[in-house]
């Protein structure tokens, strides 16, 4: 299992002491959600403070945009050190399109799926993509309850990429705790996103290695 903590729950006034520990943990990504207060209803942060963390970040950052338009930011996303670029399939008109684009700029894709989202909407792109984050939350908050249903969605997941022989990785984003992550690596899941659970807990490297030996 790969955990990517999300950054959204560290404390913002201390952003450099949260990356040090993660930069010493188990953590194998870091988790950056960027939200724009159109998109989802929430603003997080942007580009200068994704640059930052770049700046003291040992490990791969996984971008999560919630943001409308992600087309006019690939580039920047991609200068301020976004390895893996993650866009929402509700916000791309031309999915395939900004795949190839995020692609051209030498960064891994991923697509993430609202929970209303059917697994079916990425089959005809699933063989292009690197990662598909389906949302166990409704995106815009942390520390919200995981939708149970979610799991089957894993599932499904799987076995369409078995079926495509497709190489994306399953990675899953909201209320997981080591409940929900359990269930979830049962399903089949290989990368969690954990924020609250993580940052709020009294020894988040302790957590994060909890969170890791789940399988
Ligand atoms: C929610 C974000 C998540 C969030 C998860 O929209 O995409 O990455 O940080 O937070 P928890 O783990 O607290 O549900
Ligand atoms: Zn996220």
């Amino acid at each position: 299992m790969l955990i990517s903590p999300s950054l959204l729950s560290c404390d913002f006034a201390n952003v450099q002491r949260d990356v040090e520990m993660l930069n010493k943990s188990q953590a194998d990504w870091f988790h950056i959600d960027i939200m724009d207060g159109v998109f989802v209803p929430n603003i997080s942060f942007g580009i200068p403070v994704l640059k930052a963390i770049y700046r003291h970040a040992k490990k791969p950052l996984d971008v999560h945009l919630m943001i409308e338009n992600p087309d006019a930011y690939l580039s920047a996303f991609k200068d301020a050190g976004a390895h893996l670029l993650t866009v929402h399939y509700e916000a791309c008109r031309h999915l395939h399109r900004t795949i190839q684009a995020i692609h051209d700029l030498e960064m891994k894709a991923g697509v993430a799926l609202n929970p209303h989202t059917p697994v079916s909407a990425i089959e005809e792109i699933i063989t292009d993509l690197d990662v598909v984050l389906l949302m166990s939350v409704n995106p815009g908050f942390g520390g919200q309850k995981f939708i149970d249903a979610s799991c089957q969605k894993v599932e499904k997941l799987k076995e369409l990429i078995v079926k495509t022989n497709s190489k994306a990785l399953i990675e899953i984003d909201g209320g997981v705790n080591l409940k929900t992550g359990s269930m979830l690596a049962k399903a089949g899941a290989d990368v969690i996103v954990a924020g609250s659970f993580v940052f709020n807990s009294t020894d988040p490297s302790k957590t994060i290695g909890e969170l890791k030996m789940l399988s």
